[in-house]
């Protein structure tokens, strides 16, 4: 059916492209790995697959099988890494599919290997150490165990070796350090056990980029794909493209005497005369219901202008002051318009949390539109 709504989220697949190019020129000769979980952060799983493959990315990485299937009915070939090891139930799924799984079970291990064995077929997977984040991953003593009962398997193959660091993006290297100190006494009591895996791995977008020694053979990108630099200490030490921009159009506008209050709970009160424009959009479609009462703006006219109160469900509004605004007037949430820009960070800054949860929001209800790359 056609939108009627403004609302839209826009993704710039040139952008992805750049971003994975750059970031593949810093880490090489490590291979790239684009994260592409939570539909690619918000931003849509295939297309953004097809840009990161064509720009130098080698893998792509998803959180659950599904995720991964989605990918294959797309016809996308490349080797594709689970970032848990699946479900029992699912690993017949996963040999059809072609998933590169992490295992760090052995009922994990003894399934996938029956299935693979079933299926006629070599399952690689990779062993995922837990050497501090203490999420998921096998403790770093049952390593080479299980790297043994991978091996007796005659239909698994010990592809790779992982782990994931937990603080990599914190003002502190020790913790990163150490965690990468405890993977290397792993890897080579690994390598001793079952000779070394040939794809060993560990760092996310932010260690990839602070910690060249966490690069080994691969690096496992997620946030930096999407243009946003994955730790504040790390802003100029790596050049990245914003991908996602959220853009509306004013549907309604009012002029309102000063001492007016705006919204639910009538949190924000004119202190002038204003013009207040509602804009279509809320936090049903991913916008944070305090970014009104924490300061947030958009832009509207080239300029930043205040949110006024409280986001509501599907509609928000702006205090344009006395801007000659309409109603169709382009309005941007994240993005660029004029010299002005908006982050998804500096939303994660008023909201006290990460660009990614701002990010992976967005969707359901609002339409995307892909631009750019090859569609
Ligand atoms: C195992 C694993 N590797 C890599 C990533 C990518 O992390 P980032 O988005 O910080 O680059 C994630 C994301 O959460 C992850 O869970």
């Amino acid at each position: 059916m056609t939108d009627f709504r403004s609302a839209r989220i826009v993704i710039d697949l040139d952008a992805v492209a750049a971003n994975v190019a750059g970031l593949a020129a810093l880490v090489a000769p490590a291979a790239v790995l684009a994260t592409v979980k939570a539909d690619a952060y918000g931003h849509g799983a295939v297309p953004v697959a097809r840009a990161a493959l064509g720009a130098g990315a080698t893998w792509l990485g998803v959180a659950s099988v599904e995720e991964c299937v989605e990918l294959r009915a797309a016809g996308i070939t490349a080797p594709v890494l689970g970032f848990a090891e699946p479900p029992v139930a699912a690993a017949a799924t996963v040999v059809q599919a072609g998933l590169t799984p992490f295992v760090y079970s052995e009922a994990g291990i003894d399934a996938l290997g029956a299935a693979a064995e079933r299926a006629g077929t070599v399952l690689p997977v990779h062993l995922k150490v837990d050497t501090g984040m203490h999420r998921v991953g096998c403790r770093p003593e049952a390593a080479p165990v299980l790297a043994e009962r991978v091996a007796a398997h005659g239909a698994l193959r010990l592809e790779g070796i992982g782990t994931h660091l937990a603080a990599a993006d914190g003002p502190d290297p020790t913790a990163t350090e150490g965690q990468l100190d405890a993977f290397e006494v792993v890897l080579a009591a690994v390598t001793r056990a079952v000779g070394r895996p040939s794809v060993v791995h560990a760092a996310n977008s932010a260690g990839a980029v602070a910690f060249p020694r966490a690069r080994y053979d691969l690096v496992r990108l997620g946030i930096s794909v999407y243009g946003v630099v994955p730790a504040p200490e790390l802003v100029g030490r790596v050049d990245l493209r914003p991908v996602l921009a959220l853009e509306a159009g004013v549907s309604f506008v009012k002029d309102l005497p000063a001492g007016a209050r705006v919204s639910y709970g009538w949190r924000y009160e004119l202190a002038r005369p204003a013009r207040i424009a509602t804009v279509p959009v809320g936090y049903a479609d991913g916008v944070p219901r305090a970014l009104g009462t924490r300061g947030g703006e958009v832009l509207v006219g080239g300029r930043r202008c205040p949110i006024a109160g409280t986001v509501t469900m599907d509609q928000l509004m702006v205090d344009v002051g006395d801007a000659d605004v309409a109603v169709g007037d382009p309005v941007v949430l994240i993005g660029r318009q004029g010299d002005e820009v908006i982050l998804a960070d500096e939303w994660a800054t008023r909201l006290d949390t990460i660009p990614n949860e701002i990010l992976t929001r967005f969707g359901g209800r609002l339409p995307r539109h892909h631009v750019g790359g090859t569609r």
